[in-house]
C-alpha cells in the first residue's frame, strides 16, 4: 500500500535527525537507534519498514546475520551451496563465477519488492542486531537464522583495514587508534559489537531450533562438522550416501579461503553496495584478506588486547564463555 509506505518513510526521515550521531568509519556518518549505531539510509531504515511491516517473512526464511567482517562472505558461499546442492553441479558452480555478495545478497530496503518473489527457501543476509527486528520475523512467523561470531579482536583489525580500503580516495585513512578507540565505544556500524553477539547468542539459548550460532574459528577448526550441522538446522541433513560421495568435502573445498580468493571473479570482479547514500562499487578482493584465525596479533598493540579482552570480559559472565 503506498500511502502506508509513504507514512512510514516520514516517519524515518523525521526520526533520523532526532537521533544521536557520531563520525563512521567509511564517509558516512553514524546515528544511534535503540542503543545500536546504524548508517541511516540502509540500516536504519530498513529496519523502520520491517518495523512497519513492509517486509513479509515467510516461515521458509533463511537469515544469515553475522556482525560485519564475522565470515559473512564465506557463510554466504556455504550456505548457498548447502541449499542449492541437487540444483547445480560442482563443476559449473554458479560460485566459480558469481560472487558470494551476488549469489547470496543482502536484505536492504531497495531490494524488499524483488525479494517478494524469490522462489522459497528466500536466503537473506543481514549486519541488524536481533533486537532491532521485528517479532514477526523473529517470533511468529518463525524465520531460521544462522548467526557466525568471531572474536572481537580479528573483527576489529579486519572492519579497520577493510573500512581504509572503501574510504573516498579523498579522505585521509582512518588510524588504528581513532578506529579502535570508535570500536571500544561501540561505534561502528551494527555496534557495540557485544551487545550484537549477546543478543543473539540469548536468542540462539531462547530458540535453539530457530537461531544456529556459531563461530568462524570453529568452521575454521572443523568445516565440515558445522557445514553438517547447519544442513541439518535448515532441514536438509545430508544423507549418509551424500556423505560418502564426498559432497561436503567438495562444499568445503569449494568455499575455502583458497578457492574463492583465488577465482577470477573474486579477484577482479564487483559488486554494486547499495547500502549507503549513493551506489559504490566494491571490488570482490576487498572482502578476500587473509581468512585466518589471529592475525589481531600482528596490528595491535599490548594495551589495544588488554582493553578488548577487558570489555569482552566485563561484558557479562554469558559473554565471556561465547568469546
Ligand atoms: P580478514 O580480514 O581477517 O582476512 P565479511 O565476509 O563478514 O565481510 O568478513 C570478511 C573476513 O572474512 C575477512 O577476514 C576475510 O578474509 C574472511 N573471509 C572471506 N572469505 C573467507 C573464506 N572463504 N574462509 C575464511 N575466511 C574468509
Amino acid at each position: 500500500d503506498i500511502d502506508v509506505y509513504q507514512k512510514t518513510l516520514k516517519r524515518f526521515e523525521e526520526l533520523v535527525p532526532t537521533l544521536p550521531r557520531s563520525k563512521g568509519w567509511m564517509t558516512n556518518h553514524l546515528v544511534q537507534y535503540q542503543g545500536f549505531w546504524l548508517i541511516p539510509t540502509s540500516p536504519l531504515k530498513a529496519v523502520i519498514l520491517m518495523e512497519d511491516g513492509h517486509f513479509k517473512p515467510q516461515p521458509t526464511d533463511i537469515f544469515l546475520s553475522t556482525f560485519p567482517k564475522a565470515g559473512t562472505t564465506w557463510l554466504k558461499a556455504l550456505i548457498f551451496a548447502t541449499i542449492n546442492r541437487n540444483n547445480f553441479d560442482f563443476s559449473k558452480h554458479p560460485l566459480l563465477t558469481t560472487g558470494p555478495h551476488d549469489c547470496f545478497p543482502f536484505l536492504d530496503p531497495r531490494n524488499f519488492s524483488e525479494i517478494e518473489s524469490l522462489p522459497p527457501p528466500r536466503l537473506l543476509s543481514i549486519h541488524y542486531p536481533f533486537c532491532l527486528l521485528p517479532e514477526s520475523v523473529t517470533a511468529t512467523v518463525g524465520c531460521r537464522f544462522v548467526y557466525v561470531c568471531r572474536n572481537p579482536k580479528d573483527v576489529f583489525v579486519s572492519m579497520w583495514l577493510f573500512s581504509n580500503k572503501m574510504r573516498p580516495k579523498e579522505e585521509p585513512p582512518l588510524s588504528l587508534e581513532e578506529a579502535f578507540e570508535m570500536f571500544s565505544e561501540g561505534v561502528s556500524n551494527h555496534g557495540p559489537f557485544w551487545d550484537h553477539v549477546l543478543g543473539y547468542w540469548k536468542a540462539s539459548l531462547e530458540s535453539p531450533d530457530k537461531i544456529l550460532f556459531l563461530k568462524y574459528e570453529e568452521v575454521k577448526r572443523g568445516p565440515s562438522v558445522r557445514v553438517k550441522k547447519m544442513a541439518q538446522f535448515l532441514g536438509q541433513p545430508f544423507s549418509a550416501e551424500e556423505e560418502n560421495q564426498g559432497v561436503v568435502d567438495e562444499i568445503v573445498r569449494m568455499c575455502s579461503f583458497d578457492n574463492l580468493s583465488n577465482l577470477q571473479v573474486n579477484k577482479t570482479g564487483h559488486v554494486v553496495h547499495i547500502s549507503h547514500n549513493f551506489d559504490v562499487i566494491v571490488n570482490h578482493s576487498v572482502f578476500f584478506r587473509k581468512g585466518q584465525v589471529g592475525d589481531w596479533e600482528n596490528h595491535l598493540t599490548a594495551e589495544m588486547i588488554q582493553r578488548l579482552d577487558h570489555i569482552t570480559n566485563e561484558k557479562n559472565e554469558i559473554i565471556s564463555q561465547v568469546l
